[in-house]
């Protein structure tokens, strides 16, 4: 049951009774691959019960999961939000429920910010502009218009737009960057690798590619063989994540720039779940730490990464 209890030491009902919907993206990339393990070995180690949910990037199925668990009386849903709009109706259920939410890795745009407790996640547009600065460092002593093409991630996502915008804005301030087309690729490596064809037919002068995830960029770089160019040389590419293929592509020099995105959410979820299901106060905000890689950062630290 969701009764806190006073003066416990450890979970809301006595230690191993939280029960936690916890409704997923996916399984479109690395990360979220290593998103869900940590969850759910995460949730194990804190004897947290975890009725796990795959929305196979459907908001529809995220809707469902979530009334499923109001339904089932959870002590404490998490989810991870597909889009970014569209979220008020289901979780005004939940808090009339009085079934605490914990958004984790994505916002949603809902004005009304009591619909959800706490948002445990990267700060998207930061790394957007972590990506951006490095390109300005890089072409510094560069006087010609740099073509950039993009790969965004799925559309109306927070990562997405954030991402987009983070870098749109450090890049803008100089005229010579030039984004010359922009295209979602779901964030999966499939359909980066089909966009870039497409780019790579359209455009015969890409100088950078930007890829919203680690997937996209390897996708990508089979394109850019595929059509005789070099990646890394011919084309410079930036992306974000740092899953290990995108560290290993970064390491033999295909890849140019990652900006990490730390999936290993899963240890502070289950903190902030204990907490808001005994009636913690927690913050608003919760942001995840990371750092970026450089091609010689990524061989000193490839094989001592855990995803
Ligand atoms: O929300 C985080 C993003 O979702 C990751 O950067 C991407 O790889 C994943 O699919």
């Amino acid at each position: 049951g969701s009764a806190g209890s006073d003066g416990g030491d450890g979970s809301g009902g006595g230690d191993g009774s939280i029960t936690m919907g916890f409704s997923q993206v996916g399984a479109e990339s690395g990360w979220r691959t290593a998103n869900t393990k940590s969850v759910q070995e995460s949730a194990k180690a804190a004897g947290i019960t975890l009725k796990f949910s795959d929305a196979q990037q459907k908001q529809e199925n995220q809707i469902k999961a979530i009334r499923s668990f109001v339904q089932q009386r959870v002590d404490v849903i998490a989810f991870s939000p597909v889009v970014e709009s569209g979220w008020d109706t289901v979780l005004k259920e939940a808090k009339n429920a009085k079934i605490p939410v914990i958004l984790t890795d994505r916002a949603v745009d809902s004005k009304d910010t009591t619909l959800y407790k706490t948002f445990l996640g990267s700060d998207f547009i930061e790394e957007g502009k972590k990506a951006g600065q490095w390109l300005v460092e890089e072409y510094k002593d560069v006087t010609e218009t740099v073509n950039i093409v993009e790969l965004q991630g799925t559309t109306g996502s927070a990562p997405a737009n954030d991402r987009k915008a983070g870098f749109a804005e450090v890049i803008g301030a100089e005229p010579k960057f030039k984004i010359i087309a922009s295209q979602t690729g779901d964030f999966t490596r499939a359909k980066g690798k089909e966009v870039m064809e497409a780019f790579l037919k359209s455009n015969p002068d890409i100088d950078v590619l930007y890829a919203h995830n680690d997937d996209m960029g390897l996708g990508a770089i089979e394109a850019i063989e595929g059509a005789g160019k070099t990646p890394g040389q011919d084309i410079k590419i930036i992306t974000v994540d740092a899953v290990k293929d995108g560290m290993q592509a970064l390491a033999d020099g295909k890849i140019n720039f990652i900006v990490e995105c730390s999936p290993l959410l899963g240890p502070q979820l289950m903190d902030l779940a204990k907490k808001v299901v005994k009636g913690e106060q927690v913050p608003a905000r919760v942001v995840t730490e990371e750092t970026t890689f450089t091609q010689e950062q990524a061989k000193q630290v490839l094989s001592t990464r855990q995803y």
